[in-house]
């Protein structure tokens, strides 16, 4: 990814504003306990206006008539910051790499923000941002309002992510080859997983196996936390303990994916712990299976997602009659959603730069959004029969399959992003029982 690619995002977003000011701050770090942080993470819709990775920061977009100028504002070199975690980006070096009309010191910005604001109307922020950057902005507008000899001053406060998450919805080139960075480590990642894998070791050796891929990869991190759930564990749909024995005869669920230069992937795989499916286990997983691949297949530019959605119930519904575990008429039961109780999740979600892309599902009128070329989404239908389940036919019970891929949309149809990964009981077992 280059300056070209997030320069081209800042004008599509400032096309797409009315005049204004927008405002877009760095995520803050995050404390996990007394003085110890997370590993920083940044605000996905910062990220994507300009790249830059690191806190302090705020971008600010000014459109007035058809004029636009984009400023950034980052921490100046510190000497002390520097010697305790390292020099961040500074001026100097921001002005070489980023392609805006001006970077400017943080330090400033409360004393400039008021006059980047002055004779402006609209302010475009994040709603529900807290960060102080832009209750300052809004302290700023306030005092404008109060200022003598301002004609024109902030009449409304209005929601940028949207405008930006639209965007964020059409993958370019780019995002999709990052996104394929992301995917390729974490095929790697399952293979090992299921090559690895033996009766008595622990979830979290599994998990541990993956991270090493992830990291030896150069990922940075995991998009979201593990699940890796032997057994009836993986009918506890958010999982992340970890820490149970993968028992002999058991099916284990591992949902894990690293993230690659901020973009997610996220996948599902499920397996046999002894590399040999069972006759009941093998029944439900190809017909989890079966529900997938169709899904996958309807997957084209002009189908609405709410129609996938609908469809995949659909499919489930009949994958239960099947297995004998609903019974009755059939439009009824799809009707009156019999499938919920064993599948409550959706068929899938968007996915990007946060692995639950918060990009919109709905047009203006509330209308689902027909797929178009270059979206990304999951398909990963679930079967979930707990063990203490009487409803289901015993030799079922404790069996909790997920198969998730990440599909890209295309002009054509959709290609599978994820498809490389054992999938079929045939190479899942061969996978399994690699050395
Ligand atoms: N790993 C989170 C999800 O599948 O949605
Ligand atoms: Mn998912
Ligand atoms: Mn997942």
């Amino acid at each position: 990814m280059n300056e070209t690619h997030f320069y081209t995002r800042r004008q599509n977003l400032l096309e797409r504003m009315e005049e204004g000011v927008a405002i877009i701050a760095a995520a803050p770090h995050a404390l996990r306990s007394n003085d110890t942080e997370y590993p920083y993470r940044q605000n996905s819709d910062f990220y994507y206006l300009c790249g830059l990775n690191e806190s302090n920061a705020a971008l600010v977009l000014i459109k007035t008539g058809m004029e636009t100028k984009t400023l950034l504002y980052v921490e100046a070199y510190d000497a002390e910051h520097a010697l305790w975690n390292g020099a961040k980006t500074g001026l100097d070096e921001a002005r070489k790499r980023f392609r805006v009309d001006e970077v400017r010191d943080i330090a400033d910005y409360p004393e400039e923000i008021k006059e980047l604001l002055r004779e402006h109307v609209n302010l475009f922020i994040d709603l529900f941002d807290e960060s102080p950057f832009l209750a300052q902005a809004k302290s700023a507008a306030k005092e404008l309002r109060e200022t003598r000899g301002v004609k024109r001053h902030i009449r409304s406060i209005r929601d940028v992510t949207h405008l930006i998450r639209t965007l964020r919805l059409i993958k370019q080139p780019e995002e999709i080859e990052t996104i394929r960075k992301a995917v390729a480590i974490t095929a790697r990642a399952h293979h090992e997983a299921m090559r690895q894998c033996r009766a008595g070791m622990r979830e979290y050796q599994l998990q541990a196996a993956m991270h090493y891929v992830f990291l030896n990869s150069g990922a940075a991190s995991e998009a979201y936390g593990a699940i890796v759930a032997g057994g009836n564990n993986a009918n506890t749909l958010h999982y992340v303990d970890n820490r149970d024995e993968l028992r002999e005869g058991e099916l284990v669920l591992i949902d894990a994916a690293c993230e690659w230069e901020l973009y997610a992937s996220d996948i599902t795989r499920t397996f046999p712990i002894n590399g040999k499916f069972t006759a009941p286990q093998r029944e439900v997983y190809e017909k989890v299976l079966d529900v997938q691949m169709r899904v996958i297949e309807a997957i084209r530019p002009g189908v609405k997602r709410d129609w996938l959605q609908k469809f995949s119930e659909e499919l489930l519904c009949d994958a239960l009659i099947d297995l004998g575990i609903v019974n009755g008429n059939r439009d009824a039961l799809i009707e009156a959603k019999a499938h919920k109780k064993y599948a409550p999740h959706g068929i899938g979600h968007w996915m990007g730069l946060d692995v639950h892309d918060p990009c919109p599902y709905v047009d203006v009128a509330g209308e689902s959004l027909a797929f178009e070329a270059g979206m990304v989404m999951t398909i990963e239908p679930g079967l979930y029969f707990r063990a203490d389940d009487e409803s289901v036919p015993e030799r079922y019970r404790g069996i909790g399959i997920r198969i998730e891929d990440d599909i890209l949309v295309t002009q054509s149809g959709h290609e599978n992003l994820s498809g490389m990964i054992a999938k079929t009981v045939a190479d899942i077992e061969a996978a399994c029982n690699q050395q």
